[in-house]
């Protein structure tokens, strides 16, 4: 049986929604854009929710709005896709990496005091696995240093804890709609902030930093536009918000879904002594993007890959560390060792299929192929 390790939840309806859109006059930014935007601020309990072209543009777009230049510093974590590290590259700051926590696998809250410096303008933490990182504990750091707090959601939309949605009392987070996302529209991402101004701020920036939009200067009395600042264009469109209307909708029964099928392969891995995963914390509910399970003797890790890949299941390595890119090894002479949790879970991780359209007779069959691996075989 071939399992994949990805399925959209794109169903009919999603695709009656991009055809009223492609019926009508404006394909790019305005009203399906907007009423998407709404939508994502109610979830998300913020006040201002604005489109952007990718999660990385969302994280790069956030550190320029909070003036991050050359010779600022940006903490980061080495365990995460690269393009948590790039945004602040693209900056020209360079990105300080924070190790893991052996038992979260996310930053580690106890070592980011060690990397501050005055130089440290900003912190992007990255939200993986089975845990978000404590806000609120990480607002009591970084609110003696003043620093600001940019979060890396892309694999989180759901995240709650004791009611707080971890962007309530951050700076802003950024979300991403790729195509294995929990909720996707192809590519695509998204910031969500309380702060007026930097929403005002981030709507023009994401096109050419022109005061109005087509969609704005259309119609009976038109408005001329003006440019203050030299901007890139990363608006996104009617077409692709057209197709996560449904899915924001129904974004908690699918995470419902994704927590049942994360359940069962708990309840069926838990016997089983070569497997380890993060610890959960109580009370918090999570996105359930990944399920990603460590296998204790890392130098099979490898082993495992190909016999479920013989099984035909497709599997993920999420992630390979930052640091030990070429990019970043060779402008920053980075080597083996220098974040060992982080090359540890890069070691030992892999990611089996969690997706709500995942058949009973697949998860079956991914269980029991996991549990009969052999390392003598
Ligand atoms: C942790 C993390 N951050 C950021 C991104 C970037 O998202 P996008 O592809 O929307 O730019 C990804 C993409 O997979 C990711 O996994």
């Amino acid at each position: 049986m071939k399992v994949e390790f990805y399925k959209h939840n794109i169903w009919i309806i999603d695709v009656f929604n991009l055809l009223k859109v492609l019926k009508g006059i404006f394909l790019t930014t305005w009203k399906t854009v907007d009423k998407f935007e709404r939508k994502l601020s109610l979830y998300t309990w913020n006040k201002y929710s604005i489109w952007m072209k990718s999660c990385t543009i969302a994280l790069f777009l956030s550190l320029k709005y909070f003036n991050i230049w050359k010779w600022d510093e940006v903490i980061t974590t080495p365990l995460s896709f690269v393009s948590t590290a790039n945004s602040i590259e693209h900056t020209w700051a360079k990105p300080v990496f924070v190790d893991v926590d052996k038992k979260t696998w996310n930053i580690d809250l106890k070592k980011i005091e060690w990397k501050i410096t005055s130089k440290t303008k900003a912190i992007i933490v990255v939200h993986l696995y089975w845990q978000m990182v404590d806000i609120v504990k990480l607002k009591w750091i970084t609110d003696k240093y003043n620093i600001k707090i940019i979060e890396d959601s892309a694999h989180c939309v759901e995240w709650e804890n004791n009611w707080i949605r971890p962007w309530n009392i951050s700076n802003c987070a950024c979300f991403s709609f790729s195509t294995i996302k929990n909720i996707t529209s192809w590519e695509w991402g998204a910031i969500s902030t309380n702060d007026k101004s930097m929403s005002d701020w981030l709507k023009k920036a994401r096109l050419h930093w022109i005061s109005k939009s087509a969609a704005q200067r259309y119609g009976l009395t038109y408005e001329h536009y003006d440019m203050e600042f030299l901007w890139y264009k990363s608006n996104m469109t009617n077409i692709d918000a057209s197709l996560l209307l449904n899915q924001i909708d129904n974004i908690d029964k699918l995470l419902l879904k994704r927590e049942r099928i994360s359940q069962k392969y708990n309840d069926w891995f838990k016997n089983n002594e070569n497997i380890g995963y993060p610890d959960v914390l109580l009370n918090w509910v999570h996105a359930r993007h990944l399920y990603t399970i460590l296998i204790k003797d890392s130098w099979l890790r490898d082993t495992y890959i190909y016999k479920l890949q013989k099984a035909w299941i497709w599997v993920a390595v999420n992630f390979r560390t930052i640091h030990l890119m070429s990019y970043y090894k060779k402008k920053y002479s980075y080597k083996r060792g220098d974040f060992p949790n982080a090359e540890f879970y890069w070691d030992a991780t892999i990611s089996i299929p969690l997706y709500p359209k995942l058949r009973n007779s697949e998860i079956n069959y991914i269980i029991k192929i996991i549990n009969s691996i052999n390392y003598a075989t």
